[in-house]
């Protein structure tokens, strides 16, 4: 299509990705298995619609993305500020970080004491303007319908794609993945649930940037 109807654009897009790294001492810290792939497919498709993109990526093996403005971070905190500094200015947020829930906060013997992260999600849902869109990940092992549905509605957003870890071709390292997506429905305990079949992370991330732009023309007609 010509350029002038890519659908993102004008639009400024802010995508968070792969893992976040809490430290425990110098040597040490915690972390987990994401390797940043579906944050990164975000946002090189968001750049290829049009968009102004803002990757915050945590410590991962990709290329940065060219045309891509990466704020790298290690912790969640890290994260929360780079979000938290450049929401305001942003149309489109998709969090695809896998971010950690606890940090280390000290060591009694062998017993490591944790704290809370912030959670990034549930503060842009706070913080959401209706101008703006927000959408969320999950990874569940069981109940994936009925716990993405509390995210959505707990969280504030207006998609949250979730898979379940234990399917094939979803989860992780793979270069696929396997949906089911979620946006409001009539009521908060009923929402609009689409299952996406297996495909790429790179067709995947289109098809959720373009659902994420047709709902946004939605809106600006009603
Ligand atoms: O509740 P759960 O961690 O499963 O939610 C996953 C979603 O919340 C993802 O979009 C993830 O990026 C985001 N998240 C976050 N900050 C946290 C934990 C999760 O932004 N501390």
């Amino acid at each position: 299509r010509p350029d002038g109807e890519l659908p993102l654009k004008g639009l400024a897009v802010l995508v968070t990705a792969g893992p976040t790294q809490e430290p425990l001492d110098p040597v040490r810290f915690l972390t987990n298995h994401s390797t940043g792939k579906m944050g990164y497919a975000l946002a090189e498709q968001a750049r290829d619609l049009g968009a102004q993109v803002t990757l915050a990526s945590g410590p991962v093996a990709l290329d940065a993305p060219y045309g891509v403005d990466v704020v790298d971070v290690t912790t969640a905190r890290d994260m929360f500020d780079v979000v938290t500094s450049r929401f305001s200015d942003t149309d489109i947020t998709v969090m695809a970080a896998a971010v950690g829930d606890f940090r280390p906060v000290g060591r009694s013997g062998i017993e490591l004491e944790l704290t809370s992260n912030p959670d990034i999600l549930a503060w842009a849902g706070e913080h959401k303007r209706p101008d703006q869109t927000l959408c969320g990940f999950a990874m569940e092992t069981r109940d994936l319908e009925a716990n993405a549905t509390k995210k959505l509605n707990g969280k504030h957003c207006d998609m949250l794609v979730a898979n379940n870890l234990r399917t094939p071709g979803a989860g992780f390292a793979a270069d696929t993945n396997v949906v089911t997506v979620l946006t409001p429905g009539e009521t908060a305990d009923r929402p609009s649930i689409e299952r996406w079949s297996k495909m790429g992370k790179d067709a995947l991330a289109k098809r959720i940037l373009v659902k994420l732009a047709a709902m946004r023309a939605d809106g600006e007609r009603r």
